[in-house]
């Protein structure tokens, strides 16, 4: 298939472009190549590239910058997914849309399945679900995957930031009071490489299996470093982030189960092959 990334310099864009250029014809764009909040360009473009699939993985991914930056994200995460969306009808391509764990508000108790409830607490998760509204409202033919917690080798994240904070402090405060599924890009990728393969489209909750909180997985991660470090676990208030997050966003792959996909493999095992190679 001939399959377009958009956002292909980002944590998971350049992990798409490897994992499926194995299968497929591959073409990107970039924000210095495309901007998507350009709905000309971004039409002309798709329509030339003519892709069977897009994958749409740009996007303002500042959680807290989000919440004093709103227009911006709006712009970006709404009005430049309703324009990508808008692109694929014009070429007729089948869209993936890239989602997030907080569309929903975290007071369920127990793992969020593809048709439960929204809520999203933060303008990001906001912005981001209302990306999804545009998909459904523009296209028969998406894929909205919701992932949560990624981590990869192409961008700043959560196990790349403690081992940081490890260089210059003996001991580190993480929150203990948020649950979620840490996700490698590199398995995030795989499964959608294999989700485009047929088309059943609809929505998808695709994370590594097992859950932990941020100071259960920081915990690991300085185990699996070998580091021995003082971790403090504090609450989401003590620790004061900009932006509200969902205090349990588990999301189980049920759909993805439902059409007799095997289960994704556990974070643990995950962070470990990704910390081998880091
Ligand atoms: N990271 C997570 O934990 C997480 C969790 C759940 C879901 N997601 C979703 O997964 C997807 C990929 O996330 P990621 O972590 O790989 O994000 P990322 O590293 O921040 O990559 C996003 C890319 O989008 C580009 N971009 C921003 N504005 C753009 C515009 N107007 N036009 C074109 N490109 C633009 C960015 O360019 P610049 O860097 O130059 O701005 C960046 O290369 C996103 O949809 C995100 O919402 C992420």
């Amino acid at each position: 298939m001939k399959v377009l990334i958009i956002g292909s310099e980002g944590m998971l864009g350049h992990d798409l472009v490897d994992v499926l250029s194995e299968e497929n014809e591959i073409s990107t764009t970039t924000i210095d190549t495309l901007d998507i909040t350009e709905i000309k360009k971004t039409i002309k473009t798709v329509k030339d590239i003519n892709p069977d699939v897009v994958v749409h993985a740009a996007a303002f991914t500042d959680v807290d910058g989000s919440e004093s930056h709103e227009d911006l994200a709006y712009k970006v995460n709404v009005i430049g997914t309703r324009n990508v969306a808008v692109a694929c009808r014009e070429a007729d391509a089948a869209l993936v849309y890239i989602c997030t764990d907080y569309v929903f508000d975290g007071t369920k108790g127990t793992a969020y399945r593809e048709y439960d409830q929204v809520n999203p607490l933060s303008v990001y998760g906001k912005t981001k679900y209302l990306g999804e509204v545009c998909v459904k409202e523009i296209l028969n033919k998406f894929y909205i995957a919701r992932t949560s917690w990624l981590y990869g080798f192409h961008g700043p994240n959560f196990v790349t930031t403690m081992l940081k904070l490890a260089e210059n402090y003996d001991s580190i405060n993480v929150v203990g009071d948020q649950i979620g599924s840490p996700t490698y890009t590199v398995d995030l990728a795989k499964a959608i490489a294999e989700l485009i393969k047929k088309p059943i489209y609809g929505t998808y909750h695709l994370t590594n299996s097992e859950h932990c909180s941020w100071h259960e997985y920081a915990q690991l991660i300085f185990e699996n470093a070998g580091i021995e470090i003082e971790l403090k676990p504090v609450t989401t208030e003590e620790f004061g982030s900009a932006a509200a997050r969902p205090k349990y966003s588990v999301l189980e792959n049920y759909n993805w189960k439902m059409e007799g996909f095997p289960p994704i493999r556990s974070y643990k095992e995950a962070l470990k092959d990704y910390m081998k190679l880091l």
